[in-house]
């Protein structure tokens, strides 16, 4: 477990206690990924990872890319996607065993506390996730759920798991892609990175794809609220550039709102439908394609 990754997120949480929502789970207790394989969930998350950490290459995010960027797998509505998230839990997550719909709310609602005015980051919150859809697609969760991280450079050491758990990689010993800046000429920025597949890039080319009407930092608190090595590690500071500073920034504002609320009450989401649906009428209308 790096260091960095959670010493970072405490400091965002300072800005959030001592709030009730948050107040039944210490904000340490988060994001705990020691190994212990007698523990069915840390064996889980671990089970994952590795297997995320080993097959995830330059070359098969590549592959997704073409696959997934063709948007031609269904047609559904926002709210209809929403729903099929009653039936997935996260398998990557040390903080959850809810449905993710439950988490969509539960992030959703507490933005909404904090930013009343905002109505487009409350549905942000309602919808970041989304991406998750692909798991009932055939993607195996390992390319789906959890943190993200560039391909083609070094293997950042803020990763969760560590140097051993890409030890399976073949691009561990390329040296196409296994240096600092590997196949990026420095501070490039963080939309030229590959970053390895998952629900964050696939919902951003949904709505860029279907015409979202949601402001830019929205789209850019959906792409990268994964990048966990970037935002709250620290590290890829070589490779980003000066509109990343800006970008970080909304990131870590909605990141607080993705983490720490996984403990917070289930929310009654029947009588909340009503005012999301006004709002995915609002920037999201009618039927995408996926
Ligand atoms: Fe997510
Ligand atoms: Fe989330």
């Amino acid at each position: 477990m790096s260091e960095k990754g959670p010493i970072s997120l405490l400091d965002a949480s300072q800005l959030l206690r001592p709030e009730p929502a948050f107040a039944d789970k210490p904000v340490a207790a988060f994001r705990d990924y020691s190994v212990d394989d007698q523990d069915p969930v840390k064996k889980r998350v671990k089970d994952t990872y590795y297997a995320m950490h080993g097959n995830v290459t330059v070359e098969f995010v590549k592959q997704k890319r073409a696959k997934w960027l063709q948007f031609n797998h269904f047609k559904s509505t926002i709210k209809d996607a929403l729903i099929r998230l009653n039936s997935l839990v996260d398998e990557s997550d040390p903080d959850s065993e809810l449905p993710n719909i439950v988490h969509a709310f539960q992030t959703a609602e507490r933005i909404r506390l904090d930013h009343p005015e905002d109505d487009w980051f409350h549905l942000t919150g309602l919808i970041h996730d989304l991406g998750k859809v692909m798991a009932f697609y055939g993607e195996p969760q390992w390319c789906v759920v959890g943190d993200t991280f560039p391909v083609g450079c070094r293997w950042a050491d803020s990763i969760v798991y560590g140097q051993d758990s890409f030890k399976d990689n073949p691009d561990t010993y390329n040296p196409k892609y296994n240096s600092l800046y590997g196949m990026y000429s420095p501070r490039c920025g963080l939309d030229a990175l590959l970053v390895s597949w998952g629900h964050d890039e696939y919902l951003y080319q949904v709505l860029k794809h279907n015409g979202a009407t949601l402001p830019e930092k929205a789209l850019y608190m959906i792409r990268y609220h994964s990048l966990y090595p970037w935002h709250s590690g620290g590290d890829y500071r070589h490779l980003t550039n000066e509109k990343d500073e800006e970008i970080l920034k909304w990131v870590l504002e909605f990141n607080k709102y993705d983490l720490y609320t996984k403990s917070a009450e289930v929310p009654n989401i029947e009588a909340l439908w009503p005012y999301y649906e006004a709002l995915i009428d609002k920037y999201i209308p009618g039927e995408l394609e996926w």
